[in-house]
């Protein structure tokens, strides 16, 4: 057997859903380059796009719309179980527990498109209810006027937020709704071909996605900005942790060793909103050159570039998005990704088990 430790290099499953080009920065959904679909497609009409594989015709959007909106309230028992987590528990932790008491409709198996958008319209409903209860806020009730971003800044703040907001979130939304076999859609398709139901597999991925190495990323990018506070302590304070052998938060990819499209795109975003006196912005900007700078200088020839975590602290932050809600963000943006990854898995399905080299004693 051969040893590929990580799995890299290793291809699990054929897919028509995503493909990342990691040499050239370059990230297709369904045939599209994701650069076109920000400036040209809604959120839902690439979260159609993302589960079945062609655009949605003005009624199939309309339906898809509905269907969001019907399945965006929680039952009871999700409210029961969200007000009874301990004070100490944090939003990921919430939506994973709540994700795992959801019940959904039809059979357990195959796992359904029904099935996917009935939890995925909760996700910003369980995100805002846990953290407005958690805060001791009023809680708002889903507003089915609004889309799924606008909806979620509406529950979360209270009241509606300015078009450019929900525009800046859907863009975040759009690039980050799938990315090929990264860790949380490789845990959601291992845990589908055992014939999990979706909300097992949903829940599994969840998990994946929590750790710092994932989607636990941005909210880290904030406390190194925040850390770094000043220009002029940029290069000391990155010397230093490359020094001690630390990795700098928002930069690296196992599979792009270039620039990763989707942080270009949400530099763009972000510098759409910053004015260019806006002094995070311009903080943000040089840390970035100076940490290219570094990260060459100290490990050369590993193609270390930004990721998209770096710059979506810097969208978050614009539509004011609490930092304990950026992982949690990402996760919703996800759900559709790992959905559709999850009923292709079921379409084609062999239960994935690859195997280990025993390097322990022999026996005595
Ligand atoms: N800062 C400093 N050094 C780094 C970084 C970084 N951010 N990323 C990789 N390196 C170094 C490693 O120390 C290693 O050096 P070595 O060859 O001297 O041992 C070399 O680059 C290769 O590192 P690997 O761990 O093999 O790279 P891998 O492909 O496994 O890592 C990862 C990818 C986990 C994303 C890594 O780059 C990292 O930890 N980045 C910081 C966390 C982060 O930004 N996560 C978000 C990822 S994007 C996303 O999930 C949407």
């Amino acid at each position: 057997m051969e040893l590929k430790i990580g799995l890299e290099g290793v291809a699990i499953a054929e897919t028509k859903i995503t493909c990342v080009d990691g040499e050239h920065g370059r990230l297709i959904f369904r045939g599209y380059y994701i650069t076109e679909l920000v400036k040209e497609k809604t959120y839902e009409e690439v979260v159609f796009l993302i589960l079945n594989g062609q655009f949605p015709s003005a009624a199939e959007l309309k339906t898809l719309d509905e269907t969001l909106k019907k399945n965006r309230a929680l039952p009871e028992h999700i409210k029961s179980i969200l007000k009874a987590l301990p004070k100490n528990t944090l939003a990921m932790q919430a939506i994973r527990t709540a994700v795992s008491a959801l019940q959904v409709s039809g059979e357990p198996w195959p796992p359904t498109q029904a099935q996917a958008l009935e939890i995925f319209a909760k996700i910003p409903t369980i995100i805002t209810y846990f953290y407005n209860t958690q805060r001791g806020a009023a809680i708002t009730e889903p507003c089915n006027d609004l889309s799924h971003a606008a909806n979620y800044l509406y529950m979360l703040h209270g009241k509606q937020a300015s078009a450019a907001h929900v525009k800046a979130l859907e863009t975040y939304f759009m690039l980050s709704i799938d990315h090929g076999m990264n860790a949380s859609t490789f845990t959601a398709r291992v845990v589908a071909a055992t014939q999990e139901n979706m909300v097992g597999a949903i829940t599994a991925a969840i998990s994946a996605l929590d750790g710092p190495l994932h989607g636990g990323a941005p909210s880290k990018v904030a406390d190194m900005l925040h850390d770094i506070g000043t220009a002029e302590n940029a290069e000391p304070w990155i010397r230093a942790q490359l020094e001690a052998g630390k990795r700098l938060m928002g930069f690296g990819h196992r599979v792009y060793k270039t620039y990763d499209p989707r942080a270009l795109a949400l530099k763009a975003v972000t510098q759409e909103f910053a004015s260019d006196n806006n002094p995070l912005f311009k903080l943000a900007l040089y840390v970035e050159e100076v940490a290219l700078k570094l990260l060459e200088e100290y490990k050369p020839g590993r193609k270390l570039y930004t990721n998209l975590e770096y710059w979506t602290a810097g969208v978050l932050r614009t539509v004011q998005l609490p930092e304990a809600l950026y992982t949690p963000t990402f996760c919703l943006s996800r759900v559709a990704g790992w959905s559709a990854n999850i009923i292709e898995q079921s379409e084609n399905n062999r239960l994935i088990r690859p195997g280990a080299i025993y390097v322990g004693k022999d026996p005595h």
